[in-house]
């Protein structure tokens, strides 16, 4: 299953929620014959061969028999590159993958979806230098919830019509574009619709519309969360084109719909792909929807931006991975949302949470889940004190405030609604980095505080203890920037030795672009509906990294997806492993840059090719790198990169705990700074570790040339993560790659 990665917190939530839905219904779509929905991936288009759809069905006819045929060929992907989607029986997806042409079948499963203060915060002002016209002429694809056409984000004022390279169309379902949105469609490959979703590009979530204006909205002034987060909205590239890709429903996000946008995508002439989406088990290249689709992407010059994932902060985590897109994490601003909850003893305790509900401090009794179960419907203590689903008795909180013993998901306090609850108070060490949005007034404490509460509550004196919730108020967090708690961690999962997530961008508590249609907390009940909202997650942080790229492609149109992630990369701000224990796992190279990431001195290029090597060297065969890529590249010793020479702009190595190691990585840079310069190499190196590159100066005589250089790694370590670096600096640019040596357990 696929998720989008709302960086929002209430979509850490919502990504478990959606989870479970998923699988259940992923199952429910097959049919009585057994036959489920995958995806047969058949690599390039044929070159020189006009696609002809009857190759897909005399395939389908081949292993299924022809009566059916047409029924279970769901979608034929046709534009930028090769397959179809059907229904098939396991027996008939073994006859299937041994057929002509076919690079992978795997199965159609769910991913899920993973203001205005954060571009300031990245050092990139409102009047920040723009190169306009070429900005106006970059267009950036959503694949996403849809989008809110209508909101103010999207306003086309001062808008010429499309760029002549666009080929997109919009789907007028419910929907019209503009100069600003030139493209929208839906996808749904199974063709099934469910209640609240919208037949639709339009966004009946807010997820699409609050990335989408993340990455390319508009300025619009005095906005704001019901009063919170107050200011102007706006995206990274105001003057950038929206093309909008419909693949996430309420029920996730489809492989299929995901492989289909791509399809389109690529082929309408879009500049960035923006995907807030992803899954959590991590699968091979050829086996996963955005892994495939964002390789003919970047074999099309277009760069994918990827959330890293919610899952953090277990290690290996990370869901986005391939080394052809960048995977962004999510860091904190330095803007804070804290809601106080007073005690009829007059204490105050400070948590965290955006609640938009005026109690007026009016004290209301406060209540302690685990005193309040819900007997006749089979719950004791055990449940009712986590205040979980229906286990609490509504006649026991009803007109009061409830103390629960954990942390609460948005969507689980639904139910405290109809039971009449006035507020809740929750407690958690886990969750304290980000707001979420409830249902009802709500704030979560840290778990001394709620326990100091509970003891309110049972102090014997009082039979009477009482509680409000206050307004959320703002306050500056000056530790920020840090990786948010839920943010994915590295090491990547499948290619060990290529360090993941690559970079952080803002992903906590973002203000912007919501669909009225939804509500502030998505929870039953909520009925608050608000043109701007303040949501968390990974998807937050990846519309910042897919606006700077395109912002980094309009000074520079010829650049390749791996040059501007090179860019970004090597320019980000180090963070420090002090407040972030996962280090680089958390991290990548560091907190993006968007103003330097325009002069990067130098980049770390690579292409098409050089991805086809490293997939050699990871043990894809001859066979199918020809279907991938529809041309005669072959995994000869010649064409063939260990994963330590693939051309990125950082270092990673897995060790064994006291093993000595020595491993060699080369890389090569190509002079995009002054024509004549000189590079020294600079290298940050803890203890137990010796670092050595050859050579360690470089020197340029002309824009454009390329320089080679190894690095030696050698030592043993014990420690889960030792992290190092090196920067080569000519007194003008500083481009520093992170080097990460770790243990795998
Ligand atoms: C890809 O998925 C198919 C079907 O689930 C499986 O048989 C195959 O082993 C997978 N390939 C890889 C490389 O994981
Ligand atoms: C777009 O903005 C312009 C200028 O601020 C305003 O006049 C116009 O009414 C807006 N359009 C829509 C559809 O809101
Ligand atoms: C169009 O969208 C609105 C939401 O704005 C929805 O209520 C309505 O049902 C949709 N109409 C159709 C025909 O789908
Ligand atoms: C009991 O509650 C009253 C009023 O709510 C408060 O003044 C008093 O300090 C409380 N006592 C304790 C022991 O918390
Ligand atoms: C509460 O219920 C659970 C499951 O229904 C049961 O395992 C547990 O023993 C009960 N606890 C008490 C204190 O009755
Ligand atoms: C107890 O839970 C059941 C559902 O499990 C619900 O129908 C009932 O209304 C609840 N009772 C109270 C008093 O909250
Ligand atoms: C937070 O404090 C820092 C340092 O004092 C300041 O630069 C920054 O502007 C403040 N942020 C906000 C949102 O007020
Ligand atoms: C290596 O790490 C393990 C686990 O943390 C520890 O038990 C062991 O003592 C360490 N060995 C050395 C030599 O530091």
């Amino acid at each position: 299953m696929v998720k989008t990665f709302i960086s929002s917190p209430p979509w850490l939530l919502i990504v478990f929620l959606i989870t479970c839905t998923l699988l259940m219904i992923s199952f429910a779509e097959s049919d009585p014959d057994h036959r489920k929905s995958y995806i047969v991936y058949m690599g390039d288009q044929p070159k020189g061969k006009v696609f002809s759809p009857s190759l897909h069905m005399n395939m389908v006819q081949k292993v299924i028999g022809s009566d059916t045929a047409q029924e279970h060929l769901l979608h034929s992907f046709k534009r930028s590159f090769n397959g179809f989607v059907v229904k098939l029986t396991q027996e008939e997806v073994h006859k299937m993958a041994r057929m002509d042409g076919v690079v992978s079948v795997f199965p159609n499963e769910k991913k899920q979806l993973h203001t205005t203060r954060s571009w300031d915060f990245l050092g990139f002002p409102t009047q920040v230098k723009r190169s306009l016209t070429v900005e106006s002429d970059t267009i950036i694809g959503v694949l996403d919830t849809g989008i809110w056409p209508e909101s103010d984000s999207f306003n086309d004022t001062g808008f010429g019509p499309p760029p002549k390279k666009w080929k997109g169309t919009c789907d007028q379902a419910n929907f019209t574009c503009n100069n600003k949105i030139i493209g929208a469609k839906y996808y749904r490959t199974s063709g099934l619709f469910l209640k609240n979703d919208i037949a639709s590009a339009r966004d009946s979530n807010g997820h699409g519309t609050h990335t989408a204006s993340t990455a390319a909205g508009g300025l619009v002034g005095h906005v704001s969360l019901m009063g919170l987060g107050s200011g102007t909205a706006r995206g990274g590239v105001p003057s950038a084109r929206i093309a909008v890709y419909k693949i996430c429903w309420i029920d996730g996000c489809d492989e299929a719909d995901i492989l289909a946008a791509f399809d389109d995508a690529i082929a309408d002439g879009v500049d960035i792909i923006s995907l807030s989406v992803g899954g959590s088990a991590a699968r091979h290249y050829f086996n996963d929807s955005i892994a495939i689709g964002s390789f003919h992407a970047m074999r099309n010059g277009i760069l994918t931006s990827a959330s890293a994932g919610n899952d953090g902060p277990d290690p290996a985590t990370v869901s986005n991975f391939s080394p052809w897109f960048i995977s962004v994490a999510a860091s904190t601003t330095d803007r804070m949302f804290l809601t106080n909850v007073k005690l009829g003893n007059n204490q105050i305790y400070e948590g965290i949470s955006i609640n938009t509900f005026d109690l007026k401090d009016e004290m209301f009794p406060i209540v302690y889940g685990g005193d309040a179960p819900n007997v006749t419907g089979g719950f004791n203590a055990t449940q009712s004190r986590f205040c979980t689903g229906n286990s609490l008795d509504k006649n026991l909180v009803n007109g009061k405030i409830v103390l629960c013993d954990s942390f609460v998901s948005p969507r689980a306090t639904a139910p405290l609604l109809p039971a009449g609850a006035e507020g809740v108070v929750m407690q958690d060490s886990g969750h304290n980095d980000v707001a979420y949005s409830y249902p009802l007034p709500a704030s979560v404490l840290h778990v001394e505080n709620g326990r100091n509460i509970h003891l309110y509550i049972n102090s014997p004196s009082n039979n009477s203890a009482t509680a409000t919730i206050q307004k959320t108020h703002e306050a500056n967090d000056t530790l920020a920037p840090y990786v948010a708690s839920f943010s994915s961690r590295g090491p990547n999962p499948i290619t060990l030795d290529i360090l993941k997530p690559d970079v952080a961008a803002p992903g906590v508590d973002i203000l912007a672009a919501w669909s009225p249609i939804s509500s502030v907390s998505q929870a039953v009940g909520d009925t608050r509906s608000v043109n701007y909202n303040i949501i968390s997650g990974t998807s937050m942080a990846c519309p910042h990294v897919t606006a700077v790229s395109a912002y980094i492609k309009s000074f520079h149109p010829t650049w390749s997806p791996a040059a501007i992630k090179s860019a970004l990369m090597t320019t980000a701000t180090a963070m420090s492993a002090l407040s972030n224990p996962d280090a680089e796992f958390a991290y990548g190279a560091g907190h993006i840059d968007p103003l330097k990431a325009v002069n990067p001195g130098l980049v770390y290029d690579a292409d098409e090719v050089d991805y086809v090597k490293f997939l050699c060297g990871q043990g894809y065969d001859t066979r199918l790198l020809q279907m991938v890529t529809g041309d005669s590249s072959t995994c000869s010793n010649a064409n063939y990169d260990t994963v330590w020479d693939l051309n990125y702009p950082s270092f990673a190595l897995s060790t064994s705990p006291l093993t000595l190691f020595s491993r060699v990585f080369k890389r090569s840079v190509t002079n995009v700074g002054s024509p004549t310069s000189t590079y020294r190499v600079k290298v940050d190196v803890p203890s137990g570790l010796q670092i050595q590159v050859i050579p360690q100066v470089l020197s340029f005589t002309a824009v454009g040339q390329k320089l080679s250089y190894s690095v030696v790694v050698q030592g043993s370590i014990n420690d889960s993560i030792v992290s190092a670096s090196l920067a080569w600096d000519d007194g003008t640019f500083q481009v520093r790659s992170p080097i990460v040596v770790y243990v795998v357990l």
